[in-house]
């Protein structure tokens, strides 16, 4: 993929290496010690005696061991060449707190080609987070910049994790989750004069060279035959025409199928209902959750996760012109329900009205989608959490993995006097309530409910739950931990374990 000439995806995984070797003794430019904050002042993570000779350094650094407190000062004795502390914080020592200071320092050094983390891991679960963060906090978005960064400036590209644990599962199995990251990330920083619905899915077509996955590209004409009302009706303004992407993961013997449905606007300009100025900047980062759905499969498929994956990525470009979509234009959604609408910047939920209707023609056992659905949930929940709705069950299930694997899911609720706000004078169901705010998230999740099929051979509805990722997508402010500026890749880690829940008996 990264060869293709006019990709602008350029991120690769740092070589990981795990290592049994005493601190000391292992080879690297700069050996990273984490530090821990406790009550009487600050404490090297790793005690053996080899490296007391750095607690005494602390102070005079002026380390305190809080959470990215990056420090870094010459060293002699050792096999590397340099020190650097990195703060782990007063929390107790987890995975999450170990994979946010790996993160941490591999985003901060800069100049070392290769580094060892000193962290403290002991278990498997301390070491493959710690791999984890390294790998994705070694992340930086150049492809654009005229003078890449010297050498000197360059992330490291050889990471060693000291770890009571040596075992190349683990670092296999990282490698494949920080592709990943990697993949969303890139996909999400990149331009949207570049990346728009066709070349997003000529990417997704690169994943048909996996064993068992199938690739299968819906443009125009199919989507016109199919009845895909939503995702036509928002691409229809631009120039660049709207896709359905499928993708199938289909291993054998697999028991359990999962569906995934991901929001690829490659840029919501509002349409008609034209954003602000400054309220457009980033929204080429609305492909957010198709980015994610794709990733995840493909994680899957590399790591060999036993459950039927499909994943739709309703990719349209949003944008303001004599043929696009106008406020009071209706609808038909597949399936053939209708739709006012009333806004056209809530196109997210008009093209995974599409999505959430054909994933549940398949009868999955369960849907989840992702998507950079609304401002309100910003409003709501702020930059860091995913706000996650839906079937109580599965949302319990989704928030639970995602406290596994150290990120911030948080349930909110989609109460039943919803609907109603939603009714249009003329068709099934308005795409927004005109005149209020009040609780955007929920009444964007209450719309896409309604596209929700039944199980076949039931009255019952497919268990489903909606992530909304509008706010923890994409990180305007500052690095931290193992997330740096930009692109954030929320979701693809939780979505992988999640596909892991699914394929346990
Ligand atoms: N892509 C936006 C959601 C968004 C807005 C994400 C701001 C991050 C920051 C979505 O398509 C949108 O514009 N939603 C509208 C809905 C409204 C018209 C009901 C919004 O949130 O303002
Ligand atoms: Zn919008
Ligand atoms: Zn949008």
């Amino acid at each position: 993929m990264q060869a293709d000439a006019g990709y602008h995806g350029l991120m690769t995984v740092a070589k990981l290496h795990l290592s049994t070797s005493p601190a000391s003794e292992v080879e690297a430019d700069v050996l990273v010690i984490g530090v821990i904050k406790t009550e009487s002042g600050p404490q090297l993570v790793d005690d053996s005696p080899s490296l007391s000779s750095f607690t005494e350094a602390l102070g005079a650094v002026g380390a305190t061991g809080a959470q990215d407190e990056f420090l870094r000062i010459p060293a002699s004795g050792i096999g590397a060449n340099a020190v650097a502390f990195i703060g782990i914080g007063d929390n107790e020592l987890s995975p999450e707190t170990l994979r946010y200071a790996a993160g941490s320092a591999a985003r901060q050094l800069r100049g070392a080609a290769s580094i060892a983390l000193a962290l403290g891991a002991q278990s498997s679960d301390d070491t493959l987070a710690v791999l984890e963060g390294a790998a994705i906090g070694a992340y930086s978005y150049d492809a654009y910049r005229s003078t890449k960064p010297e050498a000197a400036k360059s992330l490291a590209s050889d990471i060693t994790v000291l770890s009571q644990v040596d075992d190349d599962a683990l670092i296999e199995r990282a490698r494949i989750i920080a592709h990943a990251t990697h993949v969303t990330r890139d996909l999400v920083n990149e331009a949207p004069g570049e990346l728009y619905p066709e070349t997003f899915a000529d990417r997704a077509g690169k994943l048909a060279a996996l064993d068992n996955v199938e690739v299968e590209v819906l443009a125009e004409k199919e989507l016109e035959e199919g009845g895909f009302g939503g995702i036509l009706g928002v691409g229809q303004g631009s120039s660049r025409g709207p896709r359905l992407v499928k993708l199938s993961y289909n291993p054998a013997g697999a028991t359990k199928h999962l569906a995934l449905v991901g929001k690829g606007i490659t840029f919501d300009s509002g349409g008609l209902s034209l954003k602000p100025g400054l309220g457009m900047i980033g929204m080429k980062f609305d492909m957010s959750g198709a980015a994610t759905v794709m990733a995840v499969l493909e994680a899957c498929a590399k790591l060999g996760t036993n459950v039927r994956l499909t994943a739709w990525l309703c990719l349209a470009e949003n944008m303001p012109s004599g043929t696009a979509i106008r406020p009071n234009d209706v609808l038909t959604i597949r399936g053939g329900k209708t739709v006012e609408v009333l806004n056209t910047d809530a196109e997210g939920r008009l093209v995974m009205a599409d999505g959430l209707v054909v994933a549940s023609e398949e009868n999955p056992d369960a849907i989840v989608d992702i998507a950079t659905l609304t401002g309100a949930a910003v409003v709501a929940l702020g930059n860091r959490y995913a706000g996650t709705m839906g079937d109580k069950q599965l949302v319990d299930r989704v928030i639970a993995v995602a406290d596994r694997v150290g990120e911030p899911f948080w349930p909110m609720p989609i109460g039943p006097e919803l609907r109603s706000m939603l009714a249009s004078d003329i068709a099934d169901i308005a795409n927004i309530k005109a005149g209020t705010t009040a609780g955007g998230m929920l009444v964007a999740a209450a719309f896409l409910k309604d596209f929700v099929g039944k199980r076949a051979d039931s009255s019952e509805t497919i268990p489903w739950a909606h992530i909304d990722i509008a706010g923890p997508s994409d990180n305007r402010g500052g690095g931290w931990g193992y997330v740096g500026k930009g692109a954030t890749g929320i979701g693809v880690r939780t979505l992988i374990e999640l596909a892991e829940d699914f394929s346990r008996p």
